[in-house]
């Protein structure tokens, strides 16, 4: 059975927390992770302004052979996964709606408080999935974690005090009684060592990256990811170097060369 080629697609380096996740349990798949660098961040933008970019990085990504694509940028999701559906022929998958299951899963309070950008939250997206899973929620935005994640800054007393402002507003306010914090951004997992200090210890953290990844072999199947490693070519519209800078430690791992995509063309 040949292993699939999968499209993962982020407004920037964040998606590749979700990639991680997909090569922890797909091992074998030839990855193509498209960063919309130029274009970054999303969270602050407006559907017309996400959906564009969005729409023209899949069909960049479709063009290059993929079998499925993973939205993994979760503002794009929020905004844009109907749009981007209707605009591509392979199927796509969402971070959001996996999230929301996980949290629905393990949630006894039927409770769950959700953490994202600016424009993720403006969508209430999240809230509408667990909403369908039976779950209320309260959500905030932490508009503040994105640039704090890209700066290393993941274990800095800056970063926990923020984190504890947040976190205290939270739960403090709307989301007591919350037994449920759904990571809603790529930029989260990699602070969620800090947050599980700072959450109350009785709310579990759901991670959406390690949801997805669990959602795409489920629809793959999961022999067709296993094997020996396979291939992964990177794509990003703006500064190479900066990339795989930055993209090796949201990957986990070095990433030797990306090639430079222009989407408006
Ligand atoms: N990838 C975005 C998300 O998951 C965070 C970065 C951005 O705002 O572009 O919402």
């Amino acid at each position: 059975m040949a292993a699939p080629v999968i499209g993962v697609f982020d407004s920037g380096f964040g998606g590749l927390t979700v990639l991680r996740e997909l090569q922890k349990v797909m091992p074998a798949a030839n990855y193509l992770y498209f960063g919309d660098t130029a274009h970054l961040p999303y969270g602050a933008k407006s559907v017309r302004t996400v959906a564009k970019y969005a729409i023209a990085s899949a069909h960049f990504l479709e063009s290059r052979g993929i079998e499925m694509l993973v939205v993994a940028c979760n503002t794009a999701t929020a905004l844009a996964l109907e749009d981007i559906r209707a605009a591509v022929k392979v199927p796509v998958v969402g971070v959001i709606e996996p999230g929301a299951q996980r949290a629905a899963e393990i949630s006894k309070s039927r409770k769950a408080a959700v953490i994202a950008t600016e424009a993720t939250v403006s969508s209430h997206a999240y809230q509408r999935a667990l909403h369908k899973f039976g779950l209320e929620s309260v959500e905030k935005a932490c508009p503040l974690f994105v640039p704090l994640v890209e700066e290393g800054w993941v274990e800095h007393p800056v970063t926990e005090q923020v984190a504890h402002i947040y976190m205290d507003e939270i739960f403090r306010d709307g989301a007591r009684g919350a037994d449920v914090l759904v990571l809603g951004c790529t930029h989260y997992p990699l602070i969620r060592s800090l947050l599980r200090r700072v959450v109350p210890a009785q709310v579990e953290i759901v991670d959406s990256a390690e949801s997805t990844a669990a959602k795409v072999v489920n629809q793959l199947g999961s022999a067709r990811g296993q094997g020996p490693a396979g291939t992964l070519q990177c794509f990003t519209t703006d500064s190479v170097e900066k990339f795989c800078r930055l993209g090796s430690k949201f990957l986990g791992h070095s990433i030797e060369n990306a090639e430079l995509v222009d989407i408006e063309k």
